[in-house]
Formats: structure tokens, C-alpha cells, sequence
């Protein structure tokens, strides 16, 4: 798939040849093989795949936690991969959203500080990143819990937080690794239904791995990976057809993933 530069301040992602190999000793994993992708404007998108099919490596080369091996990762119209380790810091407190299972919140501060801590770490003005976080805790349906500290607060309620806190600096981008792989069906349904909302509403771009059909489904559009490339995407959503349900979206998804060798 040939993928055109991306015009200056356009939202999006745009991955180009993309290649991640983990040195383990004497041994190389090659997590990426060369992954081209693009995705553009806002809205809700997913990424699935098998388990080891490199989705969290991809997610943490966009998120600039890591830098590939070889190829471009540029997001929001800048290429990341090449900045330098303090450009790099302030892309991923300012520029994109990190939902990750293991980027938690802080233990010591309460729900409320944990939103603001970019503007914090900023030296934002105190009221007014008080009022933003307050304004995103009650859009996603928390902001009773603002003081409380996360180990009062119940798993989904930590997650919501932790988008909060994503949501901050209005990123363009926002990127989830299954932000709700320790949620009941119920509890991230309800999740998924509140994140497409608000991707729409804010027009960010959010890009999630998922596992689960019925969470894909929320998605405007699934991308499949498997060992380490882009086997294949598909809408859910094609005008004068019926979305598609979390069965039929796992039928795709499969035979996509599906080996070929
Ligand atoms: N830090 C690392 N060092 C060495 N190998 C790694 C490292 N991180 C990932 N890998 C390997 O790279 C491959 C892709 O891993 P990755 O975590 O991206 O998969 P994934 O698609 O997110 O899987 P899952 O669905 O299980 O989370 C796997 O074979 C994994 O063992
Ligand atoms: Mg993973």
C-alpha cells in the first residue's frame, strides 16, 4: 500500500515501512516486519490480531515510548521517530493520549491531581487545569470520585480517569492498549459506547487494541495485524448496509489474521 506524505498540521497517522526488532542476546525477535498504515481524521478505530502479532509494539512506536528499527512513524502531520529524547517528552505529555494497561495512575494523588498532572509537570495555571479536569471527569462520569484515590475506585472508574487525564491537552491522537482487559462485558461496553461518543464529539483521532468483537464494533474501522504487518482493514459502517455485529466482525477479523503459511 503506498502511503503519500501527510499534509502539514493534518491529524492522522501514517506509518511507512515500519520495522521493530528486539535484540534478546544472541537472539532477534522481529516484532515488526514492515507495517504500512494510514489513518486519517477523527473518530474511533480498532486493532486487532492474534496475541504476539506486535499491536502493543506498534502502539508504543506511535505513542513515542520506543523508536522503530527501520521505517517512519509520523502522527499529526510531525515525524516522531526522529525527535530528539526532550521533543520526544513533550509529544507524548502534549500531542497524543496514552490509555495503556500499564501506564497507571499515580497511588498518592487523588483522581482529580492524576487529571491535571501534564499541566502540572507544564506549569499550567492551577485554576484553570483544575477546571478543565473537573469538566472531562464529569464527561466521562466520575466527577464524584475526583477526590478519591485510585485504590478507592473501582477498575472501570480508574480507567475513566486515566482518559481523562489522556484527554487533557486535547490531543489530536489518542491511543488505547484493551483499556478494558480487566473490565466486565457490561462495565467496557459502557466504556466503548462513552469513547465513541466523545472521539466524535471532540474530533479526536482514537485508535484502540482490542480483543474483543463486541468493543471493535463501536469502531468506525478495524485494522488487522498478523506476524508483524497489516494483514488487512475493513469499515464497520458502509452506507445502505447494516453496521456490522460483534459476530460478523469477528468472522472478518479472523480470516484476516489467519495464517497463510
Ligand atoms: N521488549 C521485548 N523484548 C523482546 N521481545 C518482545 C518485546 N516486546 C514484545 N516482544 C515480542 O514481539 C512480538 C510482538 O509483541 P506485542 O507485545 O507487540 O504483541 P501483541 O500483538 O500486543 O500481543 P498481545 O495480544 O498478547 O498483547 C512477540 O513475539 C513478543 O514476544
Ligand atoms: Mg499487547
Amino acid at each position: 500500500m503506498e502511503a503519500a506524505p501527510l499534509p502539514g498540521h493534518a491529524p492522522g497517522i501514517l506509518c511507512r515501512g515500519v520495522v521493530k526488532r528486539y535484540e534478546l542476546g544472541a537472539r532477534s525477535v522481529e516484532a515488526l516486519r514492515g507495517v504500512d498504515l494510514r489513518i486519517e481524521g477523527a473518530g474511533f478505530h480498532a486493532i486487532m490480531g492474534a496475541s504476539g502479532s506486535g499491536k502493543s509494539t506498534l502502539m508504543h512506536l506511535v505513542a513515542g515510548l520506543d523508536r522503530p528499527s527501520a521505517g517512519e512513524v509520523h502522527v499529526g502531520g510531525t515525524r516522531i521517530d526522529t525527535l530528539d529524547e526532550r521533543a520526544l517528552t513533550l509529544y507524548r505529555r502534549r500531542k497524543v493520549g496514552i490509555v495503556f494497561q500499564h501506564f497507571n495512575l499515580l497511588p498518592s494523588m487523588s483522581a482529580l491531581d492524576n487529571v491535571m498532572l501534564p499541566a502540572l509537570l507544564d506549569g499550567a495555571e492551577h485554576a484553570v487545569s483544575e477546571a478543565r479536569a473537573m469538566e472531562l471527569l464529569g464527561r466521562l462520569g466520575v466527577a464524584e470520585r475526583a477526590l478519591h484515590r485510585p485504590d478507592a475506585l473501582s477498575g472501570g472508574e480508574q480507567q475513566r480517569v486515566a482518559i481523562a487525564r489522556a484527554l487533557f491537552f486535547r490531543p489530536s491522537v489518542v491511543l488505547a492498549d484493551e483499556p478494558t482487559g480487566n473490565l466486565d462485558s457490561a462495565a467496557s461496553a459502557r466504556l466503548f459506547g462513552l469513547l465513541s461518543e466523545i472521539a466524535e464529539e471532540q474530533s479526536v483521532l482514537l485508535v484502540m487494541v482490542t480483543h474483543e468483537p463486541a468493543a471493535a464494533a463501536h469502531c468506525r474501522r478495524v485494522i488487522v495485524l498478523r506476524d508483524g504487518v497489516v494483514a488487512g482493514a475493513f469499515d464497520t459502517r458502509s452506507p445502505g448496509e447494516e453496521p456490522l455485529d460483534a459476530g460478523a466482525l469477528a468472522l472478518r477479523a479472523q480470516e484476516l489474521a489467519r495464517p497463510t503459511r
